[in-house]
């Protein structure tokens, strides 16, 4: 099959699946890609049709063990007829459960053709310089895994004719997914006098959660605690303070230090 066009959807609120993603779209070597980026509020109002010719590269965090909520419910928009489909779960060195399978199912219930799985680490969400959780992953080494990965993706396809002739995927995992899907409702951003409310967090919350006119006002009820606008803030002006989410992070940081490795499914 040849792969002229990649289209890479991802949701990525602190970049991580991104960088991955990125590093799968340079081994796989397209003529064309292009990006549909889910962490854009905006982007994910709008659907997606993909046909045969097209190879996509799907990439989400792991959130509570599952594929995160919202992105499940752009997906169920989607409109595939017999798409490959690269399935590629990151998550921050505790566990990626059942999400890898979740994926997979989700987008052959849509008409893809599941191609090749991947688990990825990522820095977590929770992760800072004083509680690192997998801090500065992925790195130079996971990228370099990312990309020899999406080689092994273009090899694969280059040996079948068309995507009905693909063998059927096997990626770890089982069904029910258990895990969970509703997000804790949890008040733990703490913001600096150092904050000048340049605006910044308000304009990449994926939630659109925080405040334009006043950053430390922050919906809980919108807020899925992704830590973008605690990781993005020019001043660094934002952390997170005494909270369930604190205690989440001490508990990563000394029960999940030893550093997982990139797993393929092909
Ligand atoms: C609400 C929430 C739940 C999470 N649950 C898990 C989990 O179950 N297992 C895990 O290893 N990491 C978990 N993480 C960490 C993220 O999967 C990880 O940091 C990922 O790299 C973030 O992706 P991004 O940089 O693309 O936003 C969670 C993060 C958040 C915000």
């Amino acid at each position: 099959m040849n792969v002229d066009s990649v289209t890479a959807v991802y949701f990525s609120p602190t970049g991580t699946s991104r960088k991955i993603t990125e590093g799968i779209v340079k081994g796989i070597k397209p003529a064309r890609s292009n990006v549909v980026d889910l962490t854009d509020a905006e982007r994910r109002m709008m659907p997606l049709h993909v046909s045969e010719k097209d190879l996509l590269v799907v990439a989400v965090p792991v959130y509570m063990g599952r594929v995160p909520a919202l992105v499940t419910e752009w997906l169920s928009t989607l409109t595939a007829r017999k798409t490959p489909v690269v399935c590629v779960v990151v998550y921050g060195n505790r566990v990626y459960d059942n999400a890898l399978l979740e994926l997979k199912d989700t987008l052959a219930a849509r008409g893809c053709v599941p191609v090749a799985g991947a688990a990825y680490v990522g820095e977590h969400s929770f992760s800072s310089e004083e509680i690192p959780v997998a801090h500065g992953r992925p790195d130079s080494s996971d990228l370099a895994h990312a990309e020899a990965f999406g080689r092994a993706v273009r090899d694969k396809m280059d040996a079948v004719a068309d995507s009905s002739a693909m063998p059927e995927l096997h990626v770890a995992g089982s069904r029910p997914y258990e895990g969970m899907t509703t997000l804790w409702d949890v008040d733990f951003i703490e913001v600096a006098d150092s904050c000048t409310q340049c605006g910044v967090c308000a304009q990449i919350c994926p939630l659109g959660a925080i405040d334009t006119q006043n950053s430390a006002l922050v919906d809980i009820a919108q807020c899925i605690t992704c830590c973008a606008c605690i990781k993005r803030c020019p001043q660094q002006a934002r952390s997170i303070k005494p909270s369930l989410v604190k205690d989440a992070s001490l508990r990563l940081n000394k029960l999940f230090s030893a550093p997982k490795q990139p797993e393929n499914f092909l």
